[in-house]
């Protein structure tokens, strides 16, 4: 054994050297610092930067936002394609978060057309199930990088720089198809939620099923245009949900949806035939709603990859972007938390 005073030989010290380039090559390699090309979380999130500046304190995207708690309650049906505990028929505590898919915190509810929803449900056994779902029927765009792109245009001072990528991105059209002439609801108790994203789950013989899931509303969704939207005041959605939810308890049903063998589950742009098999697992509850500022969802990042045993990442390239991308907007926004104070001094949910 070397004594701790003994100096080590030469070709150690080389060995410590390299090992220590290599790990900071690496590091750099994956900070992007080699190629200016290379996308990498930091300019991801850059490129959400509205014209108005960033929403200091607050997500760089879906940055406006309000909580609810409440509860899943499981059928036990998803047993049958994960042997995650959260499908074992029963309730389990969630953490929520309504929200409007745009980096301006003050934007007008009605000119807002992504509404969100952030999940977490945590089981008896530790475990986490933490989701981002968004009312869309598809993704935009087929991966990550084309994403940035759509990012820079819609930022450009070109007024065609959204049309000019859209035609040079036919994947785009039906995105485009329901952003034009979907249904625009008064409530966020009244939108579908969908994963987009295709997840793996497994179950308890270590069977693998490629699904994707959506959150249905219990509440009939009433189309409402949005010239009358804008007339109900610039936070419509977030006074309407809390009285809603004070009034009664507000429900969706949550539906597994299965890929067949060669379904395209790397990309959300593509949604799959309708005749796919589907399992209803369970029922979402918001029982209770609280404001952001001093609310629980405040300071919690609804990172897609937090899976508990028995779900996995599938080959979508996406929600290991996002992941990153969640990390980088989180570790801002809550170095920024004197920008966005809490209406309860000292309040820390
Ligand atoms: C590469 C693609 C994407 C990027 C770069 C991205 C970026 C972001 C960022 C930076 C945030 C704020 C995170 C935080 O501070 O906690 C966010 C939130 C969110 N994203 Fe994404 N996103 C992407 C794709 C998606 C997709 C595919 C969906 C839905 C299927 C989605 C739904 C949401 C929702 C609902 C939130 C709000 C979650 C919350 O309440 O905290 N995003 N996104």
């Amino acid at each position: 054994m070397t004594a701790p005073h003994q100096s080590l030989p030469l070709g150690s010290l080389a060995l410590i050297a390299l090992f220590v380039a290599a790990a900071a090559g690496a590091f750099a390699y994956t900070a992007g610092w080699f190629s200016p090309q290379r996308l990498t979380p930091g300019k991801l999130v850059d490129a959400f930067a509205p014209p108005t500046g960033v929403a200091l304190g607050h997500r760089r995207n879906h940055a406006k936002g309000i909580c609810f708690t409440g509860v899943f309650e499981a059928n036990g049906a998803g047993s049958e394609l994960s042997r995650a505990a959260v499908f074992a028929r029963g309730q389990y505590p969630v953490l929520g978060r309504f929200n409007l898919g745009t980096a301006d915190a003050n934007a007008a509810d009605a000119t807002v057309r992504v509404r969100g929803l952030g999940l977490r449900i945590t089981t008896p056994d530790g475990q986490e199930w933490r989701s981002a779902t968004i009312n869309a029927p598809v993704f935009p765009v087929s991966t990550p990088v084309t994403f940035y792109e759509l990012l820079h245009a819609s930022g450009s001072k070109d007024p065609n720089a959204v049309a000019t990528f859209a035609a040079a991105h036919p994947e785009f059209a039906p995105f485009g198809d329901w952003a034009k002439n979907g249904t625009w609801t008064g409530s966020y108790a009244e939108e579908h939620y969908n994963s987009l994203n295709s997840f793996v789950f497994v179950d308890g013989s270590g069977a693998e099923h490629v699904v994707r899931w959506s959150l249905l509303p219990a509440a009939q969704p009433v189309a409402v245009s949005t010239d009358e939207l804008a007339k109900r005041g610039p936070n419509f959605l977030e006074q309407e949900i809390a009285q809603r939810v004070a009034g009664a308890p507000q429900r969706w049903t949550m539906v597994v949806t299965v890929a067949n063998p060669g379904d395209p589950t790397a990309d959300p742009t593509k949604a799959w035939p309708t005749d796919r098999r589907s399992i209803e697992v369970g029922t979402l509850v918001a029982q209770q709603v609280q404001a952001e500022p001093d609310g629980p969802c405040r300071d919690i990042n609804f990172d897609p990859t937090v899976l508990p045993s028995g779900m996995r990442t599938s080959d979508d390239p996406f929600p290991a972007a996002r992941s990153a991308a969640y990390a980088k907007s989180y570790d801002l926004r809550t170095a920024e938390a004197k920008d966005y104070p809490r209406t309860t001094p000292g309040a820390k949910p």
